[in-house]
């Protein structure tokens, strides 16, 4: 029986900015995956903190250029992206029930428009539970310090942007 040697999936987002809930999930994965995509999807109804460079160059930062991680950014559907780069599983972290409607509406259109584009989840570390782009950007504006929710690379961009 032969085994494919590469499995290889994509995780989609805005990453504005990553935490290190979203780091937590990238490196459990890469126990799963040969090579994780990370995809900043643009979106032009969005108005994020971050432009979508600065957002790869603080992934950049935080995978320390890990060579089984990619990452890039895309226009448009996800499964058009996906179908580019000949992947088949998208890979979204839960939090809790409360995402669920969200990413079962996600999942369920992804796999209307493409049905050999699968999403899989992975629960999000308990330790990082409670850790939100959103949150976490209201918080530094309030003046909280969020250096052990986010990468170093990620904290000093915060602090630069909206302090
Ligand atoms: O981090 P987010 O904002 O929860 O990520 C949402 C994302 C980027 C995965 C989702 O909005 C997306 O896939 N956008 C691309 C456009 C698309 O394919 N839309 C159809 C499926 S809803």
């Amino acid at each position: 029986m032969s085994v494919p040697d590469k499995h290889a999936c994509i995780y989609p987002g805005s990453f504005d900015p990553l935490t290190n809930g979203h780091l937590d999930l990238i490196t459990r994965a890469l126990h799963i995956f040969d090579m994780v995509i990370i995809a900043i999807a643009v979106n032009p109804d969005k108005k994020p903190l971050f432009t979508v460079d600065e957002r790869l160059e603080m992934i950049r930062a935080s995978v320390e250029n890990n060579p089984r991680v990619i990452t890039d950014s895309f226009e448009g559907l996800l499964v058009d992206y996906a179908r580019s780069k000949d992947v088949h599983t998208v890979l979204r972290g839960m939090r809790a029930v409360s995402d669920f409607e969200y990413e079962y509406e996600m999942t369920f259109m992804n796999r209307k428009l493409d049905r050999n584009i699968d999403t899989i989840f992975m629960l999000t570390g308990l330790r990082w539970l409670f850790v939100h782009s959103k949150t976490i950007k209201a918080a530094v504006k309030a003046g909280a310090d969020v250096s052990s929710m986010v990468p170093e690379a990620v904290a000093r961009k915060l602090i630069e942007k909206l302090s």
